[in-house]
């Protein structure tokens, strides 16, 4: 029988059908170890990854951390990544849940605590967090506003959320499938979904679908064909949706995690005619317009604050502070020498990102400033006489914008 719920209204139905769906269908596919993930992790890493949150505040490594809709994995993952903190996943699936409690117990992770809880009644945990992670969640309940109240309200007034939704103009082929499927009235039984798989064989060279089908490391295994195309409940965000969906619920953007592919100034886009246009546009019509010019973006990974947050320090180019910022390398990040464009000594680039315009040339100059960066000196200490001040800003802004590096600019007076 198919899950598919015809009324989307019935929230209830659209719950529970969800909850049924990832009971046989956990997503992503329950993990036997984490001994590779545990030793990508280390100290470098946390660094930027706070820095990437917590821009303003020195390195602490203790936060409280709530992961909402911890699916099979990610819970663990995240009390692995984070040892001194302390770490809570909820999900509503038994499934999820036991699965994330095998690898608790495989790795002796002591600072995990787990619930079978709905991200709605998060609240029931008692407690606020000062990190939510709630990626490829929202978009399935009946609900999402609700959801997303819920976990602003467990969010402390300085915290930091990292939200992931659906974005819905590269994921058109898979709205086309859907409707498709739910035509034919297939279900997500084990046959159906092999039967599925061996179908889409059969999809036009130029179906939308087929970019994913070929590069979506989600659309390799059934049980993530299954999550995509049989989903009995699906949403998705486009740039200004996202906004709206943030300040219906008393939060607001702070950045993306990766933001070059949404910056005028990056890529094939900050050479066209268009460039000034697009960067006279307020920051979130610049990243409304480059969705639609890029066309195939398929989520949004965002960091999220409170509305009303005490501290609103943002990483800024304008005045001088920016001198006091530590530059603290990505780990995704890569730098190639070979084929390189006229006049530069190297390219960085970052392998998180899935568009192949996106790189950054650097001159020889700019590169010494780059191979300079240790993690602890600022701009202003790699880059000391006034005469290197231009240079330096023009570089250290470029490799923020291009998903280089992050800083820390706690240190600020
Ligand atoms: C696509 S998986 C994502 C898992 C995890 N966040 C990750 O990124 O690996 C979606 C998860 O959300 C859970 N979920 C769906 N509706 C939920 C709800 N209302 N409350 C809590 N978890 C929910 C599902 O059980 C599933 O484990």
């Amino acid at each position: 029988m198919s899950e598919y719920v015809a009324n989307a209204a019935d929230g209830a139905a659209v719950a529970q059908a969800v909850s049924a769906f990832y009971e046989r269908h956990p997503y992503p596919p329950p993990l036997a170890t984490l001994d590779r993930y545990r030793r990508s992790w280390t100290e470098d890493r946390r660094r930027a990854d706070a820095c990437l949150f917590w821009p303003a505040e020195p390195y602490r490594d203790e936060r409280s951390i709530l992961v909402a809709g911890c699916g099979t994995s990610q819970a663990a993952r995240v009390a692995l990544r984070w040892p001194q903190a302390q770490v809570t996943g909820i999900d509503v699936s038994t499934t999820s849940i036991e699965e994330t409690v095998k690898l608790k117990r495989k790795h002796r992770i002591e600072n995990l605590t787990l619930r079978q809880l709905a991200v709605e009644q998060a609240t029931e945990l008692g407690r606020s967090f000062e990190h939510i992670v709630c990626t490829g969640v929202l978009h399935h309940l009946p609900d999402p506003d609700q959801g997303l109240q819920a976990l602003r309200d467990v969010l402390t007034p300085d915290g930091a959320m990292h939200l992931m939704v659906y974005a819905p103009y590269g994921r058109a082929g898979v709205y086309m499938l859907q409707d498709y499927c739910r035509r034919l009235g297939i279900g997500s039984t084990a046959s159906e979904i092999r039967d599925l798989a061996a179908s889409l064989r059969a999809l036009p060279p130029d179906h939308p679908l087929r970019p994913l089908l070929r590069n979506a490391p989600d659309f390799r295994s059934e049980a993530g064909l299954a999550d995509a195309l049989l989903h009995p409940q699906d949403r998705a965000y486009s740039v200004p949706q996202l906004f709206d969906f943030l300040a219906a619920a008393g939060l607001e953007f702070g950045r993306w995690v990766r933001q070059a592919p949404y910056l005028p100034q990056c890529g094939a886009l900050a050479s066209s005619p268009h460039r000034t246009l697009l960067t006279r546009l307020p920051a979130d019509q610049q990243y409304a317009a480059v969705e639609l010019f890029r066309g195939t973006m398929v989520r949004h990974s965002a960091v999220v604050h409170r509305r009303d947050r005490p501290s609103r320090d943002r990483v800024s180019f304008e005045g001088d502070r920016w001198l006091g910022y530590v530059p603290v390398r990505l780990p995704d990040t890569v730098m190639v020498h070979e084929k390189l464009p006229p006049g530069a000594a190297a390219v960085v680039l970052n392998k998180g990102h899935t568009y192949t315009d996106i790189y950054l040339p650097l001159s020889a100059q700019q590169k010494r400033l780059f191979d300079a960066i240790d993690g602890k000196r600022s701009i202003g200490e790699i880059a000391p006489r006034a005469a290197q001040r231009e240079l330096a800003k023009v570089l250290f802004e470029g490799l923020w914008w291009y998903d280089q590096v992050v800083f820390d600019a706690s240190l600020q007076p």
